[in-house]
């Protein structure tokens, strides 16, 4: 569902120390996968944990218009009845993906290499965003695609009535592409082979792999180079989503800029791809600890305790960028309430998320009286203890950009305001309670 509503205000002030604990929503990356691969098994999927924000209730209501089964029991507890590989019905309707990229391109490739036709379309910020690097390698398995300028949305798959199976070194790091790929590989007789030359989160592997397909990950010369077997068939597993490390980084970094506060975040995920801001925070000098490290579903989890304290300027590496590439925005934050300059390498890939994040945070942090440059690959945040607040930001119909600014607001000076903070609900619909519950201002 498209965020169509009326913009939504919301004002961040300065708060005493944020206490208690944050339980944070699922993780938005396995929640869609989760619906995805229970939709193309044969029987009943359980998922516990599951995101209940608005980008995976759209990857639901999609995997309903192809035909699968999916209903909710509970709070985070759903019920998807698959209809195997190559199983998807030809949806009646358009695929509405809303404001969700991991959503649009997972389930392109779960449907490429069905002999069906649908067409996708999604919000303003997703129709903005690039599609040609998921629809090219697709072409390669044989069907055909027809899309809007540039290859954005809305864009129309026929699906191959009879897929070849592809050999494909992605051209950018993301997780998206090597999903797609290896999601349409699934229907394609023979071996799908996907080479990536960074490690990008590999959750989609690990949870094939627990459905019972045969997939394996070789490190070459190369990069990794990771190999499907086509047609298997997948079993369906019992599903524990953990707690995502992206929302965790909200509550987080409120910690670790409001004086006086200490937190725990419990069952967060420590998947080391998905764990860069982790690694920085602490070379930061951040004051968090990990406990009870412990495997969830497939996943590493840990319950985080994190204190206020002082933090210092880092240089970001680019090649962490990729395991960090949503936390960008909130570092950022951080940064400015750090000692000295914190320089962010190879990370341009964030001017092609729901929104151009560098600039979006560029402007708007500069807006409330921070000094920041930006390059095409590159931010850098002078950080000097204090942010003196006081403006408005645009979110851009990024949810992630609303809570940095939102999470901003509760350390600076004047308080900072955002024009909507509508698209959170998008991946952590709590934001609001749960950073109440810890003490934070925002109204
Ligand atoms: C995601 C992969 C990342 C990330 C996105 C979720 C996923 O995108 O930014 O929020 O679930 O695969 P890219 O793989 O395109 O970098």
């Amino acid at each position: 569902m498209s965020h169509s509503a009326e913009p939504l205000p919301m004002t961040a002030r300065r708060s005493g120390p944020l206490t208690g604990t944050a339980k944070v929503p699922g993780d938005k990356s396995i929640s869609h996968r989760a619906l995805i691969l229970g939709a193309l098994s044969v029987g009943e999927t359980h998922i516990t944990g599951l995101l209940e924000g608005q980008d995976v209730l759209d990857t639901a209501k999609a995997m309903q218009a192809f035909g699968a089964q999916v209903q909710r029991l509970d709070e985070g507890e759903w019920r998807v009845n698959g209809v195997g590989i190559g199983g998807f019905a030809e949806p009646e309707g358009v695929i509405d993906c809303g404001n969700s990229g991991t959503g649009v391109r997972l389930i392109m490739g779960a449907m490429a290499t069905t002999p069906i036709t649908a067409t996708f379309t999604g919000d303003a910020s997703l129709s903005h965003r690039p599609m040609g690097r998921i629809t090219d390698p697709l072409e390669l398995f044989g069907c055909e695609v027809t899309a809007r300028e540039g290859k954005r949305l809305p864009v129309t798959i026929r699906g191959a009535s009879e897929p070849v199976p592809v050999r494909y070194k992605t051209p950018v790091a993301s997780a998206q592409i090597k999903s797609a790929i290896l999601l349409a590989g699934l229907n394609a007789p023979g071996e799908t082979v996907v080479i990536e030359t960074e490690p990008t989160r590999d959750h989609t592997e690990r949870m094939l792999a627990g459905f019972g397909a045969s997939i394996r990950t070789e490190i070459t010369d190369e990069g990794r180079v990771i190999t499907l077997k086509g047609r298997p068939e997948l079993n369906p597993q019992p599903v524990a989503v953990p707690c995502d490390p992206s929302s965790a980084a909200f509550p987080v970094a409120a910690a670790l800029i409001v004086p006086g506060s200490e937190i725990r975040v419990p069952g967060v995920s420590r998947n080391p791809t998905r764990d860069g801001l982790f690694v920085t925070l602490i070379e930061m000098g951040a004051d968090i600890r990990f406990e009870n490290n412990r495997e969830e579903g497939g996943e590493p989890v840990a319950d985080l305790v994190v204190r206020h304290g002082p933090l210092k300027g880092v240089t970001v590496p680019p090649e962490r960028a990729v395991s960090m590439i949503d936390e960008f925005p909130i570092l950022s934050v951080i940064a400015c309430f750090a000692q000295g300059t914190t320089v962010m390498q190879g990370v341009h890939e964030l001017r092609v998320k729901e929104s151009d994040r560098i600039d979006a945070m560029a402007v708007g942090l500069r807006a409330n009286g921070a000094e920041v440059e930006d390059t095409a690959d590159t931010m850098t945040v002078h950080g000097k203890g204090v942010l003196g607040g006081g403006a408005t930001c645009a979110s851009h119909l990024d949810h992630r950009i609303a809570m940095s600014f939102l999470v901003a607001g509760l350390a600076s000076e004047r308080p900072i305001s955002v024009d909507d903070g509508g698209p959170i609900a998008t991946s952590f619909p709590d934001f609001l309670p749960l950073m109440r519950g810890l003490g934070a201002q925002i109204d």
